[in-house]
C-alpha cells in the first residue's frame, strides 16, 4: 500500500502519548494507518538528544515525524535529518496552542502568518525527496475561519505541501489551557468539507471529534482522509477495525489478546534497554474497553507493572486474567 493510500486513515500525533512504543503497539492493531509522531522541536531535533528524540522500529511504517517550529532554515535542517531516519513523511504543527508552543511562536499561531508557513514548507520541500505535509486549525481567536483556512492551505499548497490535515476547530490562544482547546472551541466539521470542495485536487484530511469509526467513515464522503486521536488512544482495540474498514484488507481483524502476545518479545526487547515496563505498556492500558476483565487488566499494569523492576510476568500475568475472564463470561 502506497503512502498516499495509508493517508485514509491517521492516528493523530499526541504529545507524551503516541510515543515509539505507542506506535509500536498501534501497528499490531493495524498493518496500513498511516501512524504520526509527537510533535518534537526542530530545533531538538538539531541540537538535542537526537536517537532518544527520533529513533523507531522498522515495523512503525508508515510513520509521519511532525515538527514544531517557524524557521525555515531550521525547520528544513530538521526535515532533513528526519529524511535521513527514513520517516516517510514529514509533517509541519500549526495547530497545537500549548504554551511552550505559543512562546516560541510555532504552532496554532502560525496561523496568522501564512505566508511563514509557506516559506517553511518551501523549504522543507527543497530540503527533502520525502512529503511534507500540515496539520492545521480552521483558525485561531478571532480570525474568520472562511479567510484564515482558505489562506493557510493556499499558501502551503502554492509552497509544495503534499496534503493538508485539518483539526475541525479554532485554537484561542487566550485563556484555554492546550487540554480545553481540544474541548471547548466547537466544532465546524462542515468548514474542512468546503475547504475540499474548493481543492478537489489537494489532499484534505479531516481531524477533531470523532467518536466512532463509523463517524470516521462518514467523513470521507468530504475529506480524503481521517484522523483520529483521542479515541484510537483510549479505545485501541477499535484501530483492529481500521484495516477491514478503511482499506478493503480482507484478513480478519486482530484478535486482541494476540496483539498483546505479539508485544512480549518487543516489551522484552525495551527492557532490556533500559525502558521502564509502566513506561512501554502504558498506552496498551485501554486494550479490553468495554469487557469482562478490563478493569483488572489496567489495574494490574497500572499498580504491578509501575513496581521497580518489572518485568514480562506482570504482562502475562494480566493477560491470563483477561483471558479467564473472557472465557468465563464466555
Ligand atoms: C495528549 C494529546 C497530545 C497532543 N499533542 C499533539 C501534538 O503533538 N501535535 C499535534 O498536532 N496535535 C496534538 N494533539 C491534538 C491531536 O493531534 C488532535 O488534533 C486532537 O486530539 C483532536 O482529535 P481527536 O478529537 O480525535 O482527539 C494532541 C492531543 C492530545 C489529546
Amino acid at each position: 500500500m502506497s503512502l498516499a493510500e495509508s493517508r485514509r486513515f491517521a492516528v493523530a500525533p499526541m504529545m507524551d502519548w503516541t510515543d515509539r512504543d505507542c506506535r509500536f503497539f498501534h501497528r499490531r492493531l493495524t498493518r496500513h494507518a498511516l501512524l504520526f509522531t509527537e510533535m518534537v522541536v526542530a530545533e531538538a531535533v538539531i541540537r538535542g538528544p537526537r536517537e532518544r528524540l527520533l529513533a523507531f522500529s522498522p515495523e512503525e511504517h508508515p510513520l509521519a515525524l511532525q515538527l514544531g517550529g517557524a524557521d525555515p532554515l531550521r525547520l528544513a535542517e530538521a526535515a532533513r535529518i528526519g529524511e535521513g531516519y527514513g520517516y516517510d513523511e514529514i509533517n509541519l504543527n500549526v495547530g497545537c496552542p500549548s504554551d511552550r508552543v505559543k512562546s516560541g511562536t510555532f504552532g496554532a499561531c502560525l496561523m496568522r502568518t501564512p505566508e511563514l508557513v509557506g516559506e517553511c514548507v518551501a523549504a522543507m520541500k527543497e530540503a527533502v525527496a520525502i512529503p511534507v505535509t500540515v496539520k492545521c486549525r480552521i483558525g485561531v481567536d478571532d480570525q474568520d475561519p472562511e479567510e484564515a483556512l482558505d489562506r493557510l492551505a493556499d499558501a502551503v499548497l502554492a509552497a509544495g505541501a503534499d496534503g493538508i490535515w485539518v483539526h475541525a476547530r479554532k485554537a484561542w490562544l487566550k485563556g484555554l489551557s492546550p487540554k480545553e482547546n481540544r474541548e471547548v472551541p466547537p466544532l465546524d466539521h462542515a468548514r474542512v468539507h468546503r475547504l475540499k470542495e474548493r481543492l478537489p485536487h489537494a489532499f484534505i484530511g479531516i481531524n477533531g471529534g470523532l467518536h466512532s469509526l463509523a463517524e470516521a467513515e462518514a467523513q470521507l464522503a468530504h475529506a480524503d482522509g481521517v484522523m483520529l486521536g483521542r479515541l484510537a488512544y483510549h479505545e485501541p482495540e477499535i484501530l483492529a477495525e481500521v484495516d477491514r474498514r478503511f482499506f478493503g484488507a480482507g484478513e480478519g481483524t486482530p484478535d486482541p489478546a494476540a496483539v498483546v502476545e505479539a508485544m512480549i518479545p518487543y516489551v522484552e526487547a525495551r527492557l532490556a534497554e533500559g525502558a521502564r515496563l509502566s513506561n512501554v505498556v502504558r498506552h496498551m492500558l485501554g486494550l479490553f474497553h468495554g469487557r469482562p476483565g478490563a478493569r483488572a487488566w489496567r489495574h494490574t499494569l497500572s499498580t504491578a507493572g509501575n513496581r521497580p523492576g518489572a518485568g514480562v510476568e506482570v504482562l502475562r500475568a494480566a493477560l491470563a486474567n483477561v483471558r479467564d475472564s473472557l472465557a468465563l463470561a464466555a
